[in-house]
């Protein structure tokens, strides 16, 4: 197990250097503005969020401004992403770090999932990605990501499986890379290890993948080859 969990962590994180997505959130370590870029990334694509997470922090550059904001109005500003309980979450949250923190969104996971709308997931998002401590995430590119690859059987009860993929999560974070790893895992989960049409043939992790021999195989009873071109008769 150790072996196949070095092998991902090494051939993710290279893969991550050469093919890594550059997004607006990447270039910044500030917690609100990661607790936006999150919030917003639940349940919207990444290509959608990039001009509406531009806009909204011109508007509400700090969470005082947020916090400061009339519901309504961040609600209208935030609209087409649609899911509008998304905005007033976020707007009581920076109501909260302003009343109960002094304006600092808090850097443990006790401070952050007090807060109403914060949840494991995007606490270890703001953990990893604006406080650079190695807290595991999982979303569902991760979960597809590492169930394909550590062969976890989704026949498992929910409940288990859920457990093993946040244990799993936790253990291919290298010590100290928690926002490079989970980074990666993300851009791997939308890029490469896609729900549909999964790129397995050029995958850089497909000699140790445990779901590489049956993609293969399913591809061959296809009659298209997974490692070329499809096989003339
Ligand atoms: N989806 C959720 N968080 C993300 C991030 N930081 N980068 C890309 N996609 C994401």
């Amino acid at each position: 197990m150790r072996a196949l969990i070095r092998t991902f962590q090494r051939r993710v994180v290279r893969w991550y250097a050469r093919h890594q997505r550059r997004l607006p959130w990447r270039r910044t370590h500030d917690p609100y503005k990661i607790l936006v870029s999150e919030i917003m990334l639940q349940q919207t694509q990444v290509d959608r969020v990039i001009p509406k997470y531009r806009e909204f922090l011109k508007r509400y550059p700090t969470v005082e401004d947020l916090a400061k904001a009339r519901p309504t109005e961040v609600r209208k500003l935030w609209y087409p992403l649609g899911y509008n309980i998304r905005p007033l979450r976020l707007r009581r949250i920076a109501k909260q770090v302003v009343e109960q923190h002094g304006g600092s969104i808090p850097g443990s996971y006790d401070g952050l999932l007090a807060m109403d709308g914060i949840g494991r997931y995007t606490a270890g998002a703001v953990l990893s990605f604006a406080f650079k401590q190695d807290a595991p995430i999982l979303d569902t590119n991760v979960a597809r990501l590492l169930s394909r690859y550590f062969g976890i059987r989704a026949s498992l009860a929910r409940g288990r499986t859920r457990r093993r993929l946040w244990d799993l999560a936790a253990a291919v974070i290298p010590t100290g890379h928690g926002y490079t790893i989970n980074q990666a895992m993300m851009d791997f989960g939308a890029l490469v290890c896609t729900a549909h049409n999964p790129k397995c043939p050029t995958c850089v992790l497909r000699r140790s993948c445990r779901s590489y021999p049956y993609a293969a195989a399913a591809s061959r009873a296809r009659g298209t080859h997974l490692q070329g071109r499809p096989r003339r008769r």
